[in-house]
């Protein structure tokens, strides 16, 4: 017999440590709407690791990094997927996924790599500095993704880049990434001027901050962060590798040096272990709440499209990455 199916009361249990009963009030509603509404569309949530807990935790069917959402996106069986996260990555599922319906519930759930970079200025790029592949970030458009060579995340930018090869590459748009990069490999990397304004304002002096106040606190950044702070970090990788660090040091105190949803929804599974602030809120991840989920399935909302001529090119760097 098949077990009970899920309802806002049976999961309040995963979040009780991090969501009041008084606020728990007002999302029930939405969760018990928005489990109902995935059954009756056929349709799966993509969430990323920056998504809330209620979101997160409740009603999310696959969560990951850049590089997980991308990958998991290929595999899925429904006729609607809704990402719960930033326009990109909502694009990225559409790339691998032309045939389904790809929403997200919020068009304006932007993101400030994405928007530091046009097509036409790879195409200069290209122009200016022939013969060397273009490594590009998944947080781009689909339109900055079809003038690359090939895609990374933060999860496999050194992977990607040392797979093409060659002596030298350009990697768009993130300049810390790319910093952090080739700080790491042979490889001569050319950087694009680029920040993720979540992550662009942790500074050394927050590390030290938190290590005088918290002793043997261990730092974990986002290699977002400026390589500076990256080096006074103990450890750095994507969401994903944070997430795989604590599961498997299991540091008694630990900070992430990311945005703070990480944060609540890492601790909600080691209640054991005590996590230090700061953390910085991306406001675009913040666009998308329980209720533009709710509408988004309701109402058929934000269809994603891209112009094939372009989904053509882009699926391609899309697909080498996948195959790195
Ligand atoms: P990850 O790929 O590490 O999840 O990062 C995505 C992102 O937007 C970080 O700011
Ligand atoms: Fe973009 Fe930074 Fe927000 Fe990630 S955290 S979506 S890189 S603005």
């Amino acid at each position: 017999m098949l077990g009970a199916l899920p309802t806002a009361a049976s999961l309040y249990e995963r979040v009780r440590r991090v969501i009041p009963p008084i606020e728990w009030s007002a999302f029930a509603e939405d969760i018990d709407a928005i489990l109902d509404l995935k059954r009756r569309r056929n349709a799966v949530i993509l969430a990323h690791n920056y998504q809330t807990p209620e979101i997160f935790h409740c009603v999310a069917d696959i969560v990951g990094d850049s590089l997980a959402l991308a990958r998991k996106a290929m595999t899925v069986e429904a006729d609607v997927i809704v990402l719960a996260g930033v326009h990109f990555m909502a694009e990225t599922a559409k790339l691998l996924n032309p045939q389904k319906t790809v929403l997200i519930p919020d068009l304006a759930a932007g993101c400030s790599l994405a928007d530091s970079i046009t097509a036409e200025d790879v195409r200069l790029m290209r122009r200016r500095i022939p013969n060397v592949p273009i490594v590009t970030y998944v947080n781009t458009s689909a339109a900055v993704k079809a003038e690359s060579d090939i895609c990374c995340t933060s999860g496999n930018a050194r992977a990607v880049v040392e797979s093409l090869g060659v002596p030298r590459v350009i990697m768009l748009p993130d300049e810390y990434l790319a910093k952090n990069v080739a700080a790491e490999t042979d490889v001569e990397i050319l950087a694009w001027k680029g920040h993720c304004e979540v992550h662009e304002r942790f500074t050394p002096a927050d590390i030290r901050e938190v290590r005088a106040s918290h002793p043997g606190v261990i730092v974990l950044a986002h290699p977002e962060c400026p390589p500076e702070v990256v080096a006074e970090a103990d450890f750095s990788g994507s969401t994903a590798a944070m997430s795989d660090y604590v599961e498997r040091q299991k540091p008694p105190r630990v900070v992430l040096l990311t945005e703070c949803s990480m944060s609540d929804n890492v601790a909600l599974q080691h209640p054991e272990l005590e996590f230090i602030r700061p953390c910085n809120l991306c406001p675009h991840m913040k666009r998308i709440t329980l209720t533009n989920i709710r509408e988004a399935l309701e109402q058929n909302r934000h269809v994603v499209s891209i112009d094939p001529e372009i989904a053509g090119r882009a699926r391609l760097a899309v697909e080498r990455m996948l195959a790195v």
